[in-house]
This record gives C-alpha cells, structure tokens and sequence, in this order.
C-alpha cells in the first residue's frame, strides 16, 4: 500500500490525514514516481482553507502539486523514462505520497547534482516565475520591481530577470536583505515609505512591476511608480486585476492561463534544472518534515517559514 495525505472537508491543517491508498498504477500517457520530496505551495493551504475556491468534495481529496523522487512505473505511450530514473515532477494530483502518478509531459529527468530537495522546490513557484517575465517580455533593458523578492517565487523571479540582464529592485524585510541581494536584487524593505525607496534606486521608476504578495501596500506602490499598466502584473489578488487595469496570472483571477502560458510554467521546470545542474541557480530549502507532519507543513508555510518547505514520505 502506498500512503497520501488527504482530506474530506475544507478547514484548519488538522484536517489533513495520513492514509493507506493504493499502489498507484499509470495508465497510458502516464509515470508512477516514488516520491523522495514534495514541495508545500502557499496555494495548497489556501484550497484547504476554501480561501481559493474549490469544487465540492465528494471523495477523499489528495494535496500537492510538486515533487521529486524516482520513476517505478512507465505506463503505455511514454518515450523516454526508464524504472529508476531521478526525476522532478509538477501538476500532480497528490504529491503528498509515498508514489504518486503523474502525466509523463510533467515529469523532467533530474540530472546528476540536483538533490530530490531541489527538484521538488521548483514546479508551481519556478513555473509561475518564468511564465509571468515571459508573459510581461522582460528584457535586458528593464527595470523589474518584484514584491515579495524573498519568497519562492521572487526568489525564481529576480534569478530569471538578472539571467534576461534586467536590473532588479525586491522588496524584503530587513532580516531577508542579504538573499535578495546575494541573487543580484537590490533589497528594498517593504512598508510605509517604499515608494520613496524604490524611487531612491531607480529615479525613472521600474519600467515592469510583478506582485507576488499580493498586500494592498504592493498593489498601489505599484500604480503609483508605472504609469503602464499593462505591465503590472500580480500572482495574489487577481480577483482586483480588472478593477484596477493591470495583469494578473491565477492567483483568483476570473481569467485562465493561455496555452502559451501553461506552457511557458511547464518550460521552466527543465530550465531550472539544467541551470541548478550548472550551479547557476538557486533554490532554498527551508524545513523537511515527514509526511505525516503535513498540517505542521501547511502551519509553517501559513506563517511565512523562510525556504521551500518539504515533506519527506
Ligand atoms: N498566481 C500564481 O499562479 C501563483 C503561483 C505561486 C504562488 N502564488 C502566490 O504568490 C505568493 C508568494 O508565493 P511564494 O511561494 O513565494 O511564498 P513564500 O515563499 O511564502 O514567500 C512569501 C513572501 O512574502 C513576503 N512578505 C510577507 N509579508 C509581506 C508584506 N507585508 N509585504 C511584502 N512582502 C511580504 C515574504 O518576505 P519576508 O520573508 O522577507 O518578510 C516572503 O518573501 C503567495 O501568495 C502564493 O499563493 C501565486
């Protein structure tokens, strides 16, 4: 038997459990992986809570999207893997799970170097990074302002800006600074005064903003240092893109991601891993607790927890 934490009802992280499911087998098209790592994503805890609004549960719901371990299964149709292979995955239905199946165009050899810690830290914050300045054509001659320049997806945002040549600004609390700026950002601390500090690095203002927090101080420190708001996008408050005449990418937007753009999330997965592979990139890893712990996961990445947290079948 194969284990998965679930849920059958909307609530606190109590409702996340351990169960015994069944060995998963891939139909065609698909892998089976035995998970070594799955990354916990701010989303998940979200669709627990119903913050983010989710179908009614009828059975057992499984959590994650984004791990890492090794393939134990090939299913019919699929080129390219073989039983034992190291890979990353995304946009699993469970990765919180000792195995897990996944379809195999989400599932990414993992070269010699890049841990199951890593690779289980990219899918959803890496893909969502690399989608958005594609999205927003960030190029050497901008000025990117990303709020929340610490987290996991700023931390992939200012990586990505700097390798397309872009100058970055990141907003941080002070206790962050040094990684920010150790990616190639320049720190600014967020809070009362950040348009004058944003405007203090960079007098003509960012010439592109992404908001990947999502506070109200972002959204309109944002509309008041660009006035194009077409190149203004948020990851959070999606529901206020419109509203307010900016972009916005998931994050309760009304509006679905483009092919192009579920591709461009897809795409990053194996950038990222050639280029941790070449120890070009970075990811932090924050706490790994065992899969068990899951509510003790979602607890921590509720609060902020610096680093990817991981649970570990
Ligand atoms: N739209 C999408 O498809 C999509 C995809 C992925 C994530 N998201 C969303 O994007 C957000 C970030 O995700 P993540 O995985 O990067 O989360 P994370 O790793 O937990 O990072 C959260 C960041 O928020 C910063 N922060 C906390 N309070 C802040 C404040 N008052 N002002 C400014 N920054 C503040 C933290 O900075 P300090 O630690 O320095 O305080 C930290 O860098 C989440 O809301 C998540 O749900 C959306």
């Amino acid at each position: 038997m194969a284990k998965a934490i679930q849920h059958t009802e909307l609530g606190g992280p109590e409702v996340l459990t351990l169960a015994d499911v069944p060995d998963p087998v891939p139909g065609p098209g698909e892998v089976a992986i035995r998970v070594e790592a799955a990354g916990v994503n701010p989303v998940e805890w979200k669709l627990r809570t119903g913050l983010r609004p989710t179908p009614p549960i009828t059975e057992p719901r499984r959590v994650g999207s984004d791990g890492a371990g090794h393939i134990t299964a090939v299913g019919a149709d699929v080129d390219g893997f073989r039983v034992g292979d190291p890979v990353a995955f995304t946009g699993a239905q469970g990765a919180y799970a000792t195995d897990v199946v996944a379809p195999a165009d989400h599932v990414f050899a993992r070269p010699a170097g890049v841990t199951a810690a890593q690779g289980a830290a990219l899918g959803i914050p890496i893909g969502t990074a690399y989608q958005a300045l594609r999205s927003l054509g960030v190029r050497a001659d901008d000025t990117l302002l990303v709020h929340g320049g610490s987290g996991a997806v700023g931390q992939a945002v200012i990586q990505f800006a700097v390798l397309a040549g872009a100058r970055v600004i990141a907003t941080t609390s002070d206790a962050r600074a040094d990684r920010v700026r150790g990616l190639g950002a320049k720190p600014v601390a967020y809070g009362p005064g950040l348009v004058d500090r944003v405007r203090a690095l960079a007098p003509h203002g960012p010439t592109v903003i992404l908001d990947a927090v999502g506070t109200d101080e972002a959204l309109h420190a944002s509309l008041e240092l660009l006035d194009d708001r077409t190149r203004i996008a948020t990851l959070v408050q999606g529901a206020k893109a419109d509203a307010l005449g900016i972009r916005a990418f998931s994050g309760g937007s009304p509006r679905p991601l483009t092919p192009q753009q579920e591709a461009w999330r897809l795409e990053a997965v194996p950038v990222a891993l050639a280029l941790l592979a070449a120890g070009r990139f970075s990811v932090e890893i924050g706490e790994a607790l065992p899969l068990a712990e899951a509510p003790q996961a979602h607890r921590l990445v509720e609060e902020g927890a610096n680093g990817k947290v991981l649970l570990i079948p």
